[in-house]
């Protein structure tokens, strides 16, 4: 293994050695380890009242039309000004998908899929609890890297893919790198009301911009209208106030964010401040230790990050895709 790439893994080991002690999963290296929660991780346990508002919350975010079955609901063109209507619904091309090299339901088991498992297991583990524990704000879990073309956008797809083929885990695919965004282009998705028209657009509900998908467990919220402060609006206290409803009101989904890159802009650096975990993806062969290392101290503030080699085509690493803590074993 080349020496660049021995530092970087040195520094995650040691962060994943940090968060072990605290009773956090955070990657495949604690797989089989039963570490019992530490007082750190206790703290963030919520108290049954704070548990029961949040129960009553996501009671009654439940409306008639999130339980519209997929098939009754209509394609329509989503309006601010229609109100409840039922939710949009579009159709992934999953055949097309799986060609170009996406994860689907359908998907045979591949490396890919094995690795995405792995990658996987302490982001449901955190998320949605183990024996009671549950990461504040788990549910958040924010897609970045240093850089552009890392392979975000490829990989909060096959992550939002690989969980919502579980049984009982719901996933919220949001297009948050606002500026580019790129789950229309991969997805085909259709221009319609997203994240920046929560921001900008005053009445407009969260349920509005919803689009369910033809794989019942995933829904998606594009990215919204262009928007010229749209990087801005990311780092707004509107967004932090957004991101602590969508948190608690859809406390039972996994909500990945596709983010923008961190070295980009700073306002990806506050929105990681609001997330409960962090996946980092490393183009290996190509980034810069030095960008990945600045970009790992600029999300200092997110107590998880998970970090994840893409496109590893040297056999040291074993696979397309690699956590670090694998390498390094
Ligand atoms: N593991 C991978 N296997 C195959 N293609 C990949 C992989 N990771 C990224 N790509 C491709 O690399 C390009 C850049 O990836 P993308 O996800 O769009 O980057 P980002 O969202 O970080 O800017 C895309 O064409 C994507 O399909
Ligand atoms: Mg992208």
């Amino acid at each position: 293994m080349s020496t660049p790439s021995m530092s970087l893994i040195e520094r995650a080991a040691k962060r994943l050695e940090e968060l072990r002690r605290a009773g956090v999963d955070s990657d495949a290296a604690s797989k089989g380890t039963e570490t019992a929660p530490a007082n750190a991780a206790i703290e963030r346990l919520p108290t049954p009242e704070a548990a029961m508002r949040a129960h009553a919350r996501a009671s009654a975010a439940t409306t008639t039309e999130e339980r519209t079955p997929l098939a009754e609901v209509p394609v329509v063109e989503p309006s601010p000004a229609q109100g409840r209507t039922p939710r949009p619904s579009v159709e992934l091309d999953l055949d097309d998908l799986a060609r170009r090299g996406f994860l689907t339901p359908e998907s045979p088991r591949s490396q890919l899929s094995d690795e995405m498992r792995v990658v996987k297991r302490p982001i449901m583990r955190n998320a949605l609890g183990v024996r009671g524990v549950r990461v504040r704000n788990g549910n958040l879990v924010m897609v970045t890297s240093a850089v552009s073309g890392e392979g975000k956008t490829f990989t909060s797809i096959n992550l939002a893919m690989s969980l919502a083929t579980e049984l009982d885990t719901r996933v919220l695919l949001v297009d948050g790198d606002v500026a580019h965004p790129g789950l229309p282009r991969v997805l085909g998705i259709p221009q319609s009301p997203g994240l920046l028209d929560l921001l900008t657009t005053p009445g407009l509900a969260i349920g509005d911009t919803l689009l369910h998908t033809n794989i019942p467990m995933l829904s998606i919220m594009p990215a919204g209208s262009i928007h010229r402060r749209a990087t801005e609006l990311l780092a707004s206290e509107q967004m932090a106030e957004l991101l602590r409803e969508l948190g608690s009101r859809y406390a039972d989904r996994i909500i990945v964010f596709d983010s923008p890159p961190i070295l980009a802009a700073t306002e990806s650096r506050v929105l990681a401040s609001h997330m409960g975990q962090i996946l980092m993806v490393v183009a290996a062969d190509s980034t810069l230790q030095s960008e990945v290392s600045l970009a790992l101290s600029a999300i200092d503030s997110c107590e998880i990050v998970h970090m994840m080699l893409n496109k590893a085509t040297r056999t040291d690493v074993g696979a397309y895709y690699g956590y670090f803590a694998d390498g390094a074993q």
